[in-house]
């Protein structure tokens, strides 16, 4: 991954990019990194904060073979690779399901991924990454839907090119054995970075709020949340978690 790509030093969105160059066929891996981006959009129809040089911004295009269905467990390995690829540089990662990371419960890192698919057929897919790296002001960090930090400032020395080739290098092995289904060691893997596990928690779907416990992490990367009566599973997509 990543051997291909085009850097931009200002685009809308690294996606939008990336979705529009997987519909022309790019290579699997194709690459899309830029310095700032206008219009960087977050899940949920936010958008994404992304003034230049302050932050990594990038998209892959993948082509997975496999049904859209499976897609949400490329999404929680995207946010795996990032949290080992923190954990190499040093510092220590939690990740809030499905893929924020946080630095003691700050959010470092948000991942959006997009697809496009046609009844049980994936036609591509577009994983992209943005990292707070340089400190930010306060005006900025209330600007944030979730309590945001940056990685500087707890590595102050990190080096963007080497942060982007160890996760390229680590999300390249996870989505090896993704495809060959080989899924479970990563979900362990998972968990054990997970955010707010045992812990009282608020799911949010669009118009209805869920209250329970975190209770696990199902095999197929669903949310197990159990409301003292009744155990309920959520899949990642438009729903949001916050510790009660
Ligand atoms: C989120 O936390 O809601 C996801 C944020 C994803 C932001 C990245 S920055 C690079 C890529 N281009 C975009 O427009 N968004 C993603």
């Amino acid at each position: 991954l990543g051997h291909t790509g085009e850097y931009h030093d200002l685009i809308g969105s690294t996606n939008d990019r990336a979705k529009e160059l997987a519909a022309s066929k790019v290579p699997e891996g194709f690459l899309v990194s830029a310095n700032g981006q206008t219009a960087g959009r977050g899940r949920l129809g936010r958008s994404w904060n992304s003034p230049s040089g302050q932050g990594l911004y990038f998209s892959l295009v993948l082509y997975p073979n496999l049904p859209p269905v499976e897609l949400p467990g490329l999404t929680l390995l995207a946010g795996l690779a990032l949290a080992q690829t923190l954990e190499v540089l040093g510092v220590n990662v939690q990740i809030k399901w499905p893929n924020d990371l946080l630095i003691n419960g700050r959010k470092v890192a948000g991942i959006l991924t997009e697809i496009a698919a046609e009844a049980e057929r994936t036609i591509y897919a577009v994983v992209g990454i943005g990292i707070n790296i340089e400190p930010l002001a306060e005006e900025v960090k209330s600007s944030f839907a979730y309590p945001a930090t940056a990685l500087k400032e707890h590595l102050p020395e990190v080096s963007r090119q080497s942060l982007l080739a160890l996760f390229l290098e680590r999300f390249e092995k996870l989505y090896e054995e993704f495809k060959k289904g080989e899924f479970s060691w990563s979900l362990t893997e998972y968990k054990r970075r997970m955010a707010f596990l045992g812990e009282e928690v608020m799911i949010i779907t669009g118009d209805r709020e869920y209250r329970g416990v975190l209770h696990d992490l199902g095999e197929d990367g669903s949310l197990i949340i159990n409301d003292g009566k009744t155990i309920k599973r959520f899949a990642a997509g438009e729903i949001s978690l916050r510790r009660k």
